[in-house]
């Protein structure tokens, strides 16, 4: 048998989950449990940069691996831990900020909006690429399945490993993206991004009804029902086409150029839509969640097994570099 690619990516700590994360991460993150090695990882170190309430930071953890017990994470054939239980990530993360010029951070956009925007910009926002570097090399990942507002981060990985490899020889795997560019980016009920700091999300894990409630906010243009409708620029149609099958989306989508059908109407079959696909998702969530036991297990396991995978990768770099 040939040795499956090995898949990794981390998720934050930070927030409700929403559409917008499981259409542009999760799902087809998820996805790849049939074909590769998947590491899957929650990053609380990274979450640190912006939660400042540790009770906060333990429930928003909670909520992730319940999150990806619902979604089908597969425990026991791939390994789900959590950041902070494997601290050869911040040992790597030195190590390799040693060799990351400033230039390359300063280039960072998450750095350059919270700048540009006068927010706190602390170290840890600023070094977080470097950290999201050594999170990927510290197990030799070949792809990282992310949304498209994280393809910077990667190219910042891969520039970092390659120079690592040019100073101490060929030690650390090149990464490659994954990015789906069916999905790229979702937005949100204004249009926007959807995004937890813009408070424009529909929630992946609500009740039914705050779901519904979400969905029918979608802003949409002031059309009367008569009128010729764009679905390629519609809000609702952007959420809609990713959850309506095939032959539902070109139906509709001649439905708007036709006019005679009303915003109200696609937000329904869109709400229905959506809730037809995650309605079984929700139920297994809200049956995890409170299970912290359940929750604690899984954690505790796949700690075991990313750690041994990461103390090997150390251990090649220490070596290379000069350290022990
Ligand atoms: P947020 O913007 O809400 O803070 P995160 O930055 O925590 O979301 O993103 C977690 C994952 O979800 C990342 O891989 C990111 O690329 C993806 N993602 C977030 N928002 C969207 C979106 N609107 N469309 C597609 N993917 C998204
Ligand atoms: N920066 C990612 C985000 O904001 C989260 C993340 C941290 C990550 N480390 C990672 C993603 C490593 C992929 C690989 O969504």
């Amino acid at each position: 048998m040939t040795a499956r690619r090995r898949t990794l990516s981390g998720i934050k700590p930070s927030g409700k989950l929403h559409l917008g994360n499981y259409l542009g991460m999760l799902k087809p993150a998820l996805e790849l449990q049939s074909t590769h090695d998947v590491f899957y990882f929650i990053a609380d170190y990274h979450a640190l940069t912006t939660v400042r309430n540790g009770a906060e930071l333990h429930e928003n953890i909670y909520d992730l691996v319940a999150a990806f017990a619902a979604l089908g994470m597969d425990f026991e054939a791939h390994t789900f831990f959590r950041q902070s239980d494997v601290p050869e990530h911040v040992e790597l993360a030195w190590v390799l900020s040693c060799v990351t010029p400033i230039g390359l951070l300063e280039r960072a956009h998450a750095y350059k909006d919270a700048k540009a925007k006068q927010e706190e910009v602390n170290h840890g926002l600023y070094a977080y690429p470097v950290l999201m570097a050594a999170d990927i090399l510290i197990y030799d990942s070949h792809e990282v399945p992310v949304g498209r507002d994280q393809k910077q981060h990667l190219e910042i990985t891969r520039d970092i490993a390659q120079r690592f490899n040019h100073l101490y020889g060929e030690t650390l795997v090149v990464p490659e993206p994954r990015i789906e560019e069916e999905v790229a980016t979702i937005p949100g009920v204004d249009g926007r991004k959807m995004s937890k700091s813009y408070n424009n999300v529909l929630p992946l894990f609500s009740t039914e009804k705050e779901l519904r409630k979400a969905v029918m906010r979608i802003v949409t243009d002031s059309k009367t029902v008569d009128e010729p409708k764009d679905p390629d620029t519609c809000n609702v149609f952007q959420i809609f086409r990713h959850f309506a099958p095939e032959a539902d989306r070109a139906a509709w989508a001649q439905r708007y150029r036709e006019g005679g059908m009303g915003y109200g109407e696609i937000k329904q079959a869109t709400f229905e839509a959506i809730d037809r696909e995650i309605a079984g998702f929700r139920e297994r969530y809200f049956q995890y969640r409170p299970d912290l036991t359940r929750l604690h297990a899984i954690l505790d396991d796949g700690a075991e097994k990313a750690r041994a995978v990461a103390s090997g990768v150390m251990e090649r770099v220490r070596g290379k570099v000069g350290l022990r």
